[in-house]
C-alpha cells in the first residue's frame, strides 16, 4: 500500500452497514481501512485493521482516528449520541471526511429533536460531511435482534397503522457511503436513501410469505406493543420511530442510491431470494 493510500476509519464495521461497507473499500487497492469495533478481536475481514473503538472509551479515540482521512460514523442509538459524536470529532483530524449514519426524514423531529442534533455535531465540526438518511433496512429481517426469530415461526409483529415503508437494503447504504468516503464531491449532502418502492406491512408479509414458501402472518399492533420489554431510552426511541413510521416517514421513494452509485437500489423479494429461507435462521 502506498503511503499516502487513504486512511478510513469504519465504526461499527460488523454491523448492518459497517461490513458491507468494509466489504467494498477493501476491493480498492490504495485505500487503508480501519474496521472499528468495540470487541476488535472479533474483527476478522481480509484486508482490514481491526481497531479498538468505544463510544464508552472516549481515550481511545485519538489513538483511533490517528491520521485518518475520512471517518463512518454509526450513529450510537444513546440519548448522549449528539455530545459524543461532537467529541469524538474534535478529536478527529480537521482534514477527515465524515459521513454519518442517520436516518429519513430525520426533520420530522423538529431541529431540537435527537436526530438532527446528532446531524448538527457533524455539520458544526467544520469537517467536511455527507449525511446518509435511510429508511428502515431490510437487514431487520435476517437480525436476530428485531424480527428473524419471529419470522421464521410465521409472524411478523408491526405497528405500521396502515403506512407503507421504502425498506432499504444496508449493501445500498453502504454502498452510497463507499462514494461519500472516497470523493469529496459529496461533501455537504444529505441524502434521503431508500429502496425502489414503498410497501405496505400486508404487501411486506405477502412477499415474506412468498420467499420462505410457507405463510408469515403480519400482527399489527400498537405502539405500546410495539415497544413491550424495552425501557428508558431506548423506549422513547422505538416509540417515536413508530409514530414516525405511522405518520409516513419512511414511506417516500428516493433515487439517490442510483444517482450516488449508478445501480438501481435492490428490491425486496432479490433481498430476500438471496438470503433464503428462513433469513439466516438455521433450523
Ligand atoms: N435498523 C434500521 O432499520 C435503521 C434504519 C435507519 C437508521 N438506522 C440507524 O442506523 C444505526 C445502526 O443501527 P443498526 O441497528 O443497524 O446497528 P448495527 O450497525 O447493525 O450495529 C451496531 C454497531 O454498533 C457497534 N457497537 C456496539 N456497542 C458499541 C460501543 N460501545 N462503541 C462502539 N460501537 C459499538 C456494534 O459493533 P461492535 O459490537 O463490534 O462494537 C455494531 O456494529 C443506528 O443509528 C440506527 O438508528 C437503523
Amino acid at each position: 500500500m502506498g503511503a499516502d493510500a487513504p486512511r478510513l476509519l469504519i465504526t461499527g464495521v460488523r454491523g448492518k452497514t459497517g461490513l458491507p461497507l468494509a466489504r467494498l473499500l477493501v476491493e480498492h487497492k490504495d485505500v487503508d481501512v480501519l474496521g472499528g469495533s468495540s470487541n476488535p478481536e472479533s474483527v476478522d475481514l481480509d484486508g482490514v485493521r481491526p481497531t479498538a473503538f468505544s463510544w464508552d472509551v472516549p481515550s481511545g479515540w485519538r489513538a483511533a482516528t490517528e491520521d485518518v482521512d475520512a471517518v463512518y460514523i454509526v450513529r450510537p442509538d444513546r440519548a448522549d449520541a449528539p455530545d459524543l459524536i461532537g467529541a469524538l470529532l474534535d478529536e478527529t483530524p480537521a482534514r477527515a471526511r465524515i459521513v454519518l449514519l442517520s436516518e429519513q426524514d430525520a426533520d420530522y423531529m423538529g431541529a431540537d429533536g435527537w436526530a438532527p442534533r446528532a446531524e448538527r455535531a457533524v455539520r458544526d465540526s467544520g469537517h467536511a460531511w455527507t449525511i446518509l438518511r435511510p429508511s428502515w433496512f431490510m437487514q431487520v429481517f435476517t437480525d436476530p435482534r428485531f424480527y428473524r426469530d419471529q419470522i421464521a415461526d410465521g409472524a411478523l409483529p408491526f405497528s405500521s397503522g396502515g403506512a407503507s415503508l421504502a425498506w432499504i437494503d444496508a449493501r445500498d447504504i453502504a454502498a452510497v457511503a463507499e462514494q461519500a468516503l472516497l470523493d469529496e464531491k459529496h461533501a455537504g449532502q444529505v441524502y434521503e436513501l431508500t429502496g425502489p418502492e414503498s410497501l405496505t406491512l400486508p404487501r411486506t408479509a405477502e412477499l415474506l410469505s412468498a420467499a420462505a414458501g410457507r405463510p408469515v402472518v403480519l400482527h399489527e399492533m400498537t405502539i405500546d406493543e410495539a415497544v413491550d420489554g424495552t425501557t428508558g431510552f431506548e423506549r422513547e426511541l422505538f416509540a417515536l420511530t413508530f409514530e414516525r413510521v405511522r405518520a409516513g416517514s419512511f414511506a417516500e421513494v428516493t433515487d439517490s442510491v442510483e444517482r450516488v452509485t449508478g445501480r438501481p437500489a435492490r428490491t425486496l423479494p432479490a433481498f430476500l431470494a438471496e438470503a433464503g429461507p428462513p433469513f439466516g435462521r438455521a433450523t
